[in-house]
């Protein structure tokens, strides 16, 4: 096999280290580019254990180890979403839920191979900036490993599942009064110290992980029209239509997907520079939305990201959170998914871009739910209930029976 990194704005190519993140020519995020040995029939990781997690694929990754820090991550379902599919008229759509893994989120993927690496080049410690699912996992993965976690973290701004996780794991909590784009300065400060081994996603060995959704993807349906995805700080697209090119440069697929990014309209400096024509993304220094894990305003990977929708064709849009949470809702209660806010935004993009007619009608569609429902609990107060008091085992009888509208004979 032969590694190396290259610069996805100037193209310099580097030897493998695993602690240079941005090209020392031009500033930019590297990826790490791959030939792998033989490999073996695409049938052969299928047949392997699901608990070997992203493992299962290891000759698809670029980083070999004896004892990787795992938890089965991955291997999450793909559900048809069969009547959401009629309602928006769509021929065939899925979710592949990334809520079902160990920590609720898709970054136990990328957690996997990081910290796996961080515990073989010796880390003293682990350090992360985070909106919270990045937080909950590395505080999980590193715990496993034995690893020392910092994390920081915007201040007021993290769901509260995922703040619970974080301190349930042990890890040292910073909570910055700033937001996410100024956590990250200081990460990316940190982590030029020899002790430390950042976490988050200008670290391009962790999104080696994370493209192993596309390679599950490809497994239970082969190459779908369109890859739908929640954008933050633009990591997970970007490794998503890495894994569907791989794929297809060692010839397991014929074909690739769109790819599609959706972001919140007060957090959306890739799809308001996007659909405006422009090349480069419009930064803001105020991201605001209801759906906090993608409250991002400066992507580190924007660049990435941007190559993954025009390469593939594909595109990016933004919507309003009153969507996001009537996607939400929708997957909930119409399918029986529970997703996070950021999560229900790949639903929420794919409906706006079906009313203004972008697809056809005929169109196989994934989109990805990232985060667990659970992780925010505080957004359950955007949906309407109905909560009924009893005073006593009667009156809990009478009322249940009333509300069905039912007479019961006694
Ligand atoms: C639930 C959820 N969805 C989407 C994203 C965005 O992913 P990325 O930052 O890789 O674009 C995040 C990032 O924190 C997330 O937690
Ligand atoms: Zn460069």
């Amino acid at each position: 096999m032969r590694v190396r990194l290259r610069c996805v704005n100037c193209g310099a190519e580097y030897d493998v280290s695993y602690k240079m993140f941005m090209c020392p020519k031009c500033g930019q995020v590297l990826e790490v580019v791959f030939e792998p040995d033989e490999l073996p029939p695409f049938e052969e990781y299928r047949r392997r254990s699901r608990m070997h997690g992203i493992w299962r694929f290891k000759e698809l990754l670029p980083f070999k180890s004896k004892k990787p820090v795992t938890m089965g991550e991955g291997n999450t379902p793909l559900i048809r979403l069969e009547k959401l599919e009629k309602v928006i008229g769509i021929r065939r759509l899925y979710a592949k839920f990334e809520g079902a893994n160990p920590t609720g989120s898709f970054k136990d993927r990328g957690m996997s191979l990081a910290v796996t690496i961080a515990k073989e080049v010796g880390a003293r410690a682990v350090v992360a900036a985070s909106t919270g699912n990045t937080a909950a996992s590395a505080a999980a993965y590193s715990a496993k490993a034995g690893l020392k976690t910092f994390l920081v973290l915007p201040k007021g701004k993290v769901a509260l599942g995922k703040l619970a996780q974080s301190i349930l794991h042990g890890a040292v909590v910073v909570e910055i009064e700033d937001n996410f784009d100024a956590a990250l300065e200081a990460v990316k400060i940190l982590a030029k110290l020899e002790q430390f081994y950042p976490l988050n996603s200008f670290n391009p060995w962790r999104l080696e992980g994370q493209k192993t959704l596309a390679f599950e993807v490809f497994e239970d349906i082969g190459v779908p029209d369109y890859v739908i995805v929640p954008v933050g700080n633009a990591g997970n697209i970007s490794a998503i239509w890495k894994g569907f090119k791989e794929l297809k440069a060692f010839g397991y697929s014929q074909e690739l997907p769109k790819m599609v990014g959706i972001q919140a309209e007060g957090a959306s400096p890739l799809a308001s520079a996007y659909k405006s024509g422009l090349k480069v993304p419009l930064f803001t220094d105020n991201p605001e939305t209801i759906a906090t894990a993608i409250r991002i305003g400066k992507p580190v990977n924007w660049l990435k990201a941007w190559k993954a929708v025009d390469e593939s064709g594909g595109t990016f849009e933004a919507v309003p959170d009153s969507e996001i949470i009537r996607a939400q809702r929708m997957l909930a209660r119409e399918e029986g998914i529970a997703a996070e806010p950021a999560g229900a935004t790949s639903l929420a993009g794919l409906i706006k871009l079906a009313s203004q007619g972008y697809f056809n009608g005929d169109e196989e569609v994934v989109i990805v739910v990232t985060g667990h429902g659970l992780k925010d609990p505080d957004s359950a107060k955007f949906h309407p209930t109905e909560r009924i008091r009893a005073l006593n085992v009667e009156d809990a009888v009478e009322k249940v029976v009333s509300h069905l509208g039912i007479v019961v004979k006694t």
